[in-house]
């Protein structure tokens, strides 16, 4: 029987993702037809759009490797080495940091470090195993941490931008997940999340877009990932998955402002995005 992996719990959903990392990149990419790096690369340019004219001081300042309010509870997969320079204090408060959430194998953060854009790049997942392939592919260029996203280990206003690709659908309670992304981000800082969602055009969705979902990503994935039902989660959580426009009523509910989200191919991709204000 198929299993009902439109909402899994969390351990469920840890399970899953422990289980994939090999195969994981390889399907993210065969599944969206080779998509996901043009989303990726949508996805920090829109982050970075706002911000251009600071990007060049950012990239003459050193790079700490501690992210300002780290809890010593969090454990570090990966670490920075430490600028040789100290940060003169008078210019800490320029420092920018970016946090990914559900990092998984780092594609997306590696997007945003070739940028260069940020001093503090800090990845988070809460399955060891997508940690892993995450700091093969970024090395000491992040801190990366084993940790949940609903609770994160940081104290208030450590961040200038939240981030996170595909990881909403694992969400347990949405707007409880948005105080906490407030909570961590600075004054003025944004969240931005690029995630799957289902096209507008009704006969798109049901003569493509559903059989899709319903047939070939399972079949494909339960041989690829030699995993039963991981790719379950995939289709059944993109179906239940709300609409951006509820999205974005959840942003606005939990007191993020100028919220807004851009669809990408037909709407079988969305990003969304909002600032907090204090
Ligand atoms: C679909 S993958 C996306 C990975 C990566 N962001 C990408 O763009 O390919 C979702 C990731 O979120 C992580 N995740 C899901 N729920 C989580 C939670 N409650 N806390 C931390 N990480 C979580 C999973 O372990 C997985 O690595």
């Amino acid at each position: 029987m198929k299993p009902n992996l439109a909402h899994p719990d969390r351990n469920t959903i840890k399970s899953l993702f422990n289980a994939i990392p090999a195969r994981y990149d390889f399907l993210n990419s065969f599944f969206s037809l080779g998509l996901d790096g043009y989303w990726r690369r949508r996805l920090v340019s829109l982050a970075l759009s706002e911000r251009k004219s600071e990007i060049a001081s950012v990239a003459s300042l050193p790079r700490n490797d501690v992210p300002k309010g780290l809890r010593e509870n969090a454990t570090v997969i990966a670490r920075r080495p430490k600028a040789d320079e100290a940060i003169p204090s008078s210019r800490i408060n320029a420092r920018k940091s970016i946090l990914d959430l559900g990092v998984g194998t780092g594609k997306s953060l590696l997007e945003f470090i070739k940028k260069d854009s940020y001093q503090y790049y800090v990845g988070c997942d809460f399955s060891e195993n997508m940690l892993l392939k995450s700091k093969e592919r970024i090395g000491d260029q992040a801190e990366l941490l084993a940790c949940d996203f609903h609770d994160l280990p940081f104290s208030d206003h450590a961040f200038d931008l939240v981030t996170g690709s595909f990881m909403l659908r694992s969400v347990q309670a949405m707007k409880i997940f948005l105080s906490e992304v407030g909570r961590v981000l600075k004054s003025n800082g944004r969240a931005i999340f690029l995630e799957l969602t289902r096209p507008k055009n009704k006969l798109v969705w049901n003569l493509a877009y559903r059989p899709y979902l319903n047939f070939y990503i399972p079949a494909v994935g339960k041989i690829f990932s030699r995993h039963d039902h991981a790719y379950q989660f995939l289709s059944q959580s993109i179906q239940s998955f709300v609409d951006p426009a509820d999205l974005k009523r959840d942003f606005e509910a939990t007191g993020f402002q100028e919220v807004s989200y851009t669809s990408l191919s037909l709407g079988s991709a969305t990003i969304i995005q909002g600032r907090k204000h204090e």
